[in-house]
Protein backbone atom coordinates (compact mmCIF):
# COMPACT_ATOMS: atom_id res chain seq x y z
CA UNK A 1 0.00 0.00 0.00
CA UNK A 2 1.17 3.69 -0.61
CA UNK A 3 0.12 7.19 0.22
CA UNK A 4 1.39 9.66 -2.22
CA UNK A 5 1.13 13.38 -0.73
CA UNK A 6 0.75 16.42 -2.75
CA UNK A 7 1.59 19.46 -1.31
CA UNK A 8 0.19 22.55 -2.66
CA UNK A 9 2.58 25.34 -0.74
CA UNK A 10 5.42 27.22 -3.21
CA UNK A 11 7.43 27.14 0.37
CA UNK A 12 9.60 24.60 0.93
CA UNK A 13 9.40 23.74 4.82
CA UNK A 14 6.61 25.64 5.26
CA UNK A 15 3.35 25.04 7.57
CA UNK A 16 1.58 22.77 4.77
CA UNK A 17 4.66 20.59 4.48
CA UNK A 18 4.73 20.10 7.98
CA UNK A 19 1.26 19.18 8.88
CA UNK A 20 1.21 16.76 5.78
CA UNK A 21 4.70 15.40 6.89
CA UNK A 22 3.22 14.68 10.24
CA UNK A 23 0.08 12.38 8.64
CA UNK A 24 3.28 10.53 6.28
CA UNK A 25 5.21 10.22 9.51
CA UNK A 26 1.72 7.99 11.29
CA UNK A 27 1.44 6.39 7.94
CA UNK A 28 4.99 5.06 7.65
CA UNK A 29 4.33 3.82 11.31
CA UNK A 30 1.50 2.25 10.32
CA UNK A 31 3.76 -0.17 7.71
CA UNK A 32 2.53 1.58 4.99
CA UNK A 33 4.90 3.40 2.03
CA UNK A 34 4.58 7.24 1.44
CA UNK A 35 6.24 9.64 -0.98
CA UNK A 36 5.71 13.90 -0.21
CA UNK A 37 5.45 15.48 -3.71
CA UNK A 38 6.11 19.30 -3.58
CA UNK A 39 4.74 20.84 -6.21
CA UNK A 40 7.24 23.49 -5.52
CA UNK A 41 9.38 23.41 -8.28
CA UNK A 42 7.25 21.43 -10.89
CA UNK A 43 5.91 22.74 -13.98
CA UNK A 44 2.14 22.55 -14.41
CA UNK A 45 0.45 24.91 -16.71
CA UNK A 46 -3.28 25.42 -16.01
CA UNK A 47 -5.88 23.65 -17.98
CA UNK A 48 -6.54 25.20 -21.48
CA UNK A 49 -9.99 23.27 -21.94
CA UNK A 50 -9.06 22.05 -25.25
CA UNK A 51 -10.87 19.09 -24.42
CA UNK A 52 -8.21 16.36 -26.44
CA UNK A 53 -8.34 14.25 -23.18
CA UNK A 54 -11.41 13.43 -23.68
CA UNK A 55 -10.33 11.63 -27.28
CA UNK A 56 -6.98 10.88 -26.47
CA UNK A 57 -7.05 9.44 -22.71
CA UNK A 58 -3.83 11.63 -22.26
CA UNK A 59 -3.30 15.57 -21.48
CA UNK A 60 -2.10 17.46 -25.06
CA UNK A 61 0.03 19.47 -22.46
CA UNK A 62 3.28 18.29 -21.96
CA UNK A 63 5.45 19.40 -18.42
CA UNK A 64 5.63 17.72 -14.75
CA UNK A 65 1.91 16.73 -14.89
CA UNK A 66 2.11 13.12 -16.40
CA UNK A 67 4.48 12.38 -13.58
CA UNK A 68 2.59 13.17 -10.94
CA UNK A 69 -1.31 12.20 -12.42
CA UNK A 70 0.63 8.33 -13.11
CA UNK A 71 1.69 8.23 -9.01
CA UNK A 72 -1.68 9.26 -8.25
CA UNK A 73 -2.59 6.54 -10.12
CA UNK A 74 -0.18 3.96 -8.64
CA UNK A 75 -1.12 5.42 -5.26
CA UNK A 76 -3.76 3.68 -2.59
CA UNK A 77 -4.16 7.27 -0.71
CA UNK A 78 -3.57 10.43 -1.78
CA UNK A 79 -3.23 13.29 0.87
CA UNK A 80 -4.09 16.72 -1.15
CA UNK A 81 -2.79 19.81 1.26
CA UNK A 82 -2.61 23.74 -0.08
CA UNK A 83 -1.91 27.16 2.31
CA UNK A 84 -5.01 29.05 2.31
CA UNK A 85 -4.19 31.58 0.05
CA UNK A 86 -7.34 34.45 -0.26
CA UNK A 87 -9.53 31.10 1.40
CA UNK A 88 -8.74 29.16 -1.85
CA UNK A 89 -6.19 26.40 -2.56
CA UNK A 90 -3.01 27.91 -4.20
CA UNK A 91 -2.80 28.19 -7.94
CA UNK A 92 -0.64 25.31 -8.89
CA UNK A 93 -1.93 22.28 -6.81
CA UNK A 94 -5.90 23.74 -8.94
CA UNK A 95 -3.83 23.33 -12.27
CA UNK A 96 -3.02 19.79 -10.99
CA UNK A 97 -6.61 19.01 -10.15
CA UNK A 98 -8.50 20.51 -13.09
CA UNK A 99 -6.25 18.55 -15.73
CA UNK A 100 -5.92 15.49 -13.14
CA UNK A 101 -9.48 15.42 -12.25
CA UNK A 102 -10.92 15.71 -16.21
CA UNK A 103 -8.62 13.52 -17.77
CA UNK A 104 -8.87 10.50 -14.52
CA UNK A 105 -12.91 10.15 -16.11
CA UNK A 106 -12.00 9.78 -19.76
CA UNK A 107 -9.57 7.17 -19.00
CA UNK A 108 -12.01 4.89 -18.39
CA UNK A 109 -15.44 6.52 -19.53
CA UNK A 110 -16.24 7.94 -23.36
CA UNK A 111 -18.11 11.24 -23.70
CA UNK A 112 -19.24 10.65 -27.24
CA UNK A 113 -20.44 7.41 -27.30
CA UNK A 114 -23.08 7.24 -30.47
CA UNK A 115 -26.52 5.32 -29.32
CA UNK A 116 -25.51 4.89 -25.63
CA UNK A 117 -26.19 6.56 -22.39
CA UNK A 118 -23.35 9.16 -21.90
CA UNK A 119 -24.01 8.86 -18.13
CA UNK A 120 -23.22 5.02 -18.10
CA UNK A 121 -20.39 5.63 -16.19
CA UNK A 122 -17.60 3.16 -15.21
CA UNK A 123 -15.73 4.94 -12.37
CA UNK A 124 -12.70 6.92 -12.83
CA UNK A 125 -9.13 6.23 -13.22
CA UNK A 126 -9.07 7.29 -9.05
CA UNK A 127 -12.23 5.15 -8.04
CA UNK A 128 -11.98 4.32 -4.28
CA UNK A 129 -8.55 6.04 -3.50
CA UNK A 130 -8.39 7.06 -0.49
CA UNK A 131 -7.89 10.80 -0.27
CA UNK A 132 -7.41 13.46 2.71
CA UNK A 133 -7.63 17.17 2.45
CA UNK A 134 -5.57 19.52 4.60
CA UNK A 135 -5.40 23.21 4.69
CA UNK A 136 -3.29 25.61 6.41
CA UNK A 137 -4.43 29.09 7.39
CA UNK A 138 -2.98 32.03 9.02
CA UNK A 139 -6.26 32.65 10.40
CA UNK A 140 -9.55 31.52 8.37
CA UNK A 141 -10.74 30.77 4.92
CA UNK A 142 -10.35 27.04 5.18
CA UNK A 143 -13.60 25.95 4.67
CA UNK A 144 -13.95 27.27 1.10
CA UNK A 145 -10.11 25.68 0.13
CA UNK A 146 -11.10 22.76 2.15
CA UNK A 147 -14.07 22.34 0.21
CA UNK A 148 -12.31 22.60 -2.94
CA UNK A 149 -10.60 19.26 -1.96
CA UNK A 150 -13.33 17.80 -0.88
CA UNK A 151 -15.53 18.55 -3.96
CA UNK A 152 -12.82 17.30 -6.28
CA UNK A 153 -12.33 14.03 -4.54
CA UNK A 154 -16.07 13.35 -4.15
CA UNK A 155 -16.88 14.30 -7.91
CA UNK A 156 -13.85 12.15 -9.07
CA UNK A 157 -14.92 8.80 -7.00
CA UNK A 158 -12.66 8.59 -4.36
CA UNK A 159 -13.42 7.88 -0.65
CA UNK A 160 -12.94 10.87 2.07
CA UNK A 161 -11.06 10.40 5.02
CA UNK A 162 -11.79 12.52 8.11
CA UNK A 163 -10.94 13.31 11.80
CA UNK A 164 -12.36 14.49 15.18
CA UNK A 165 -11.95 17.95 13.63
CA UNK A 166 -11.84 19.08 9.82
CA UNK A 167 -8.14 18.44 8.73
CA UNK A 168 -6.85 22.12 8.91
CA UNK A 169 -3.56 23.94 10.61
CA UNK A 170 -3.48 27.32 11.90
CA UNK A 171 -0.38 28.55 11.42
CA UNK A 172 1.72 31.40 9.42
CA UNK A 173 1.07 34.98 10.87
CA UNK A 174 3.67 37.12 9.84
CA UNK A 175 4.89 34.11 7.07
CA UNK A 176 6.31 32.34 10.28
CA UNK A 177 6.78 28.94 10.13
CA UNK A 178 5.06 27.75 12.79
CA UNK A 179 2.87 25.16 12.77
CA UNK A 180 4.56 23.10 15.55
CA UNK A 181 2.38 25.49 18.08
CA UNK A 182 -0.88 24.33 16.41
CA UNK A 183 -1.21 21.09 19.15
CA UNK A 184 -5.08 20.07 18.11
CA UNK A 185 -3.98 20.96 14.38
CA UNK A 186 -1.10 18.30 15.24
CA UNK A 187 -3.72 15.95 16.64
CA UNK A 188 -6.37 16.26 14.20
CA UNK A 189 -4.08 15.76 11.21
CA UNK A 190 -1.95 12.69 13.47
CA UNK A 191 -5.73 10.95 13.52
CA UNK A 192 -7.04 11.43 10.36
CA UNK A 193 -3.48 9.55 9.09
CA UNK A 194 -4.76 6.82 11.74
CA UNK A 195 -7.71 7.05 9.98
CA UNK A 196 -6.81 6.81 6.73
CA UNK A 197 -4.38 3.46 7.63
CA UNK A 198 -7.23 1.74 9.09
CA UNK A 199 -9.20 2.33 6.01
CA UNK A 200 -6.60 1.17 3.58
CA UNK A 201 -6.18 -1.64 5.69
CA UNK A 202 -9.37 -2.73 6.20
CA UNK A 203 -9.93 -2.04 2.09
CA UNK A 204 -6.80 -4.11 1.46
CA UNK A 205 -8.14 -7.19 3.54
CA UNK A 206 -11.31 -7.27 1.88
CA UNK A 207 -9.79 -7.56 -1.18
CA UNK A 208 -7.88 -10.13 0.21
CA UNK A 209 -10.92 -12.05 1.46
CA UNK A 210 -13.20 -12.05 -2.23
CA UNK A 211 -9.82 -13.10 -4.33
CA UNK A 212 -10.12 -15.72 -1.50
C1 LIG B 1 -0.93 35.19 -1.12
C2 LIG B 1 -1.32 34.72 0.27
C3 LIG B 1 -2.66 34.67 0.61
C4 LIG B 1 -3.05 34.25 1.87
N1 LIG B 1 -4.38 34.18 2.18
C5 LIG B 1 -4.76 33.78 3.41
C6 LIG B 1 -6.14 33.67 3.75
O1 LIG B 1 -7.03 33.87 2.95
N2 LIG B 1 -6.45 33.32 5.03
C7 LIG B 1 -5.49 33.07 5.97
O2 LIG B 1 -5.83 32.80 7.11
N3 LIG B 1 -4.17 33.10 5.67
C8 LIG B 1 -3.79 33.45 4.40
N4 LIG B 1 -2.45 33.46 4.08
C9 LIG B 1 -1.48 32.95 5.06
C10 LIG B 1 -1.08 31.48 4.79
O3 LIG B 1 -2.20 30.68 4.56
C11 LIG B 1 -0.33 30.92 6.00
O4 LIG B 1 0.80 31.73 6.30
C12 LIG B 1 0.12 29.49 5.81
O5 LIG B 1 0.65 29.00 7.03
C13 LIG B 1 1.19 29.37 4.73
O6 LIG B 1 1.53 28.02 4.55
P1 LIG B 1 2.95 27.58 3.96
O7 LIG B 1 3.97 27.91 5.02
O8 LIG B 1 2.83 26.15 3.70
O9 LIG B 1 3.17 28.37 2.71
C14 LIG B 1 -2.06 33.87 2.82
C15 LIG B 1 -0.70 33.93 2.46
C16 LIG B 1 -0.33 34.34 1.20
C17 LIG B 1 1.14 34.37 0.83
Amino acid sequence: MKVIAICGSPRKGGNTEYFTKLALDVLEKEGIETEFISLRDKNISECTGCYACVRERECAIKDDFQEIFQKMTEADGIILASPVYHASITPKLKSLLDRAGFLCRWVTNEMFKEGENSYDWKGTAFSRKVVAPITVARRTGHTFAFSQLLLWATVNDCIVVGSHYWNVGVAGAGGQINGENDKEGIGIVEHMAENMAYLLKRLNSNLVEEEI
